[in-house]
């Protein structure tokens, strides 16, 4: 089994606190296409089930794999105070790099720029081989990345940038900031999150930092590995409603199938 480059410990106990505040604008279009194919749906890096959760309370079976048991115990936790459950979420502990889990899908997901976490091209290649192989002959598979432009990478190392600020009942706040360090040479971000609780006079309660590194994609490599993958890239997009892509897009957002 592979190591996981972060700390899921710290990473579960925050993630959720400050996604209640952040709005990628992901869930609609995860959810339309999962609903538009009736399920079931494979997610992979299916996290603290954020996106799963609400499906399988929808009504589709949902099965999500996740390498990382503190991400996967707080999904768990989530679906029990949500059940009964009118479909259902089963939640496995794999490897997106290598993992068989031996049935095939309508629709997988690998949302919220999880391949990214696969940190060289060939671990890249064997998620998307790995998702290739649970695709139903007609399937979708859908993924997003961020895009990375120019102004995006020249960040300096030592800019830390506000990502997210979440207020408190008690008047106090969670505050998330991050530095990024990129690497042009192996395009990998080794960044890091600073995750804080502050109370209602400004006083740090708590302060975490979790170092996340990415190996970013540009449009053109996505499409390249996707081929290799045995994939046919049936739509890309700048943005979740179906935006082309430019030099000011955030997201690249990609629709796939197997190649005919
Ligand atoms: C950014 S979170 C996304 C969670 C969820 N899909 C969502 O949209 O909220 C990335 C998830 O990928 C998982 N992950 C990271 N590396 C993985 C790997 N090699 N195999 C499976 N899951 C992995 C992490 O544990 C984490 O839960």
């Amino acid at each position: 089994m592979h190591e996981s480059n972060m700390d899921y410990v710290a990473w579960a106990e925050w993630y959720d606190i400050f996604y209640s505040a952040a709005d990628p604008g992901d869930i609609e279009f995860y959810h339309g296409l999962c609903r538009a194919s009736g399920g079931p749906v494979l997610e992979i890096g299916v996290g603290t089930g954020r996106i799963a959760l609400p499906l399988a309370q929808q009504g589709l079976e949902v099965v999500g794999i996740d390498l990382n048991e503190p991400m996967l115990r707080v999904a768990e936790r989530k679906a029990l105070e949500a059940a009964p459950l009118s479909g259902s979420l089963k939640l496995i502990q794999a490897d997106m790099r290598n993992f068989d889990i031996k049935r095939q899908f309508p629709v997988v997901t690998i949302p919220a720029r999880t391949l990214l976490l696969a940190t060289t091209e060939e671990e890249q290649f064997h998620t998307l081989c790995c998702a290739a192989r649970h695709l139903a002959p007609d399937g979708t598979l859908a993924f997003n990345l961020f895009y990375p432009d120019p102004a995006l990478l020249a960040d300096s190392p030592d800019e830390e940038f506000l990502l997210e600020v979440v207020e408190k009942a008690n008047g106090g706040r969670y505050v998330l900031t991050a530095k990024n360090r990129f690497d042009l040479a192996t395009q990998l971000n080794h960044g890091v999150q600073i995750a804080e609780e502050l109370d209602a006079s400004g006083e740090v309660l708590r302060r975490e930092e979790l170092d996340v590194t990415v190996r970013y994609l540009y449009p053109d490599q996505v499409i390249a590995l996707c081929e290799r993958a045995g994939l046919e890239v049936i739509e890309m997009w700048g943005d979740f409603e179906g935006a082309d892509i430019t030099e000011e897009s955030e997201e690249i957002v990609v629709t796939c199938r197997h190649a005919g």
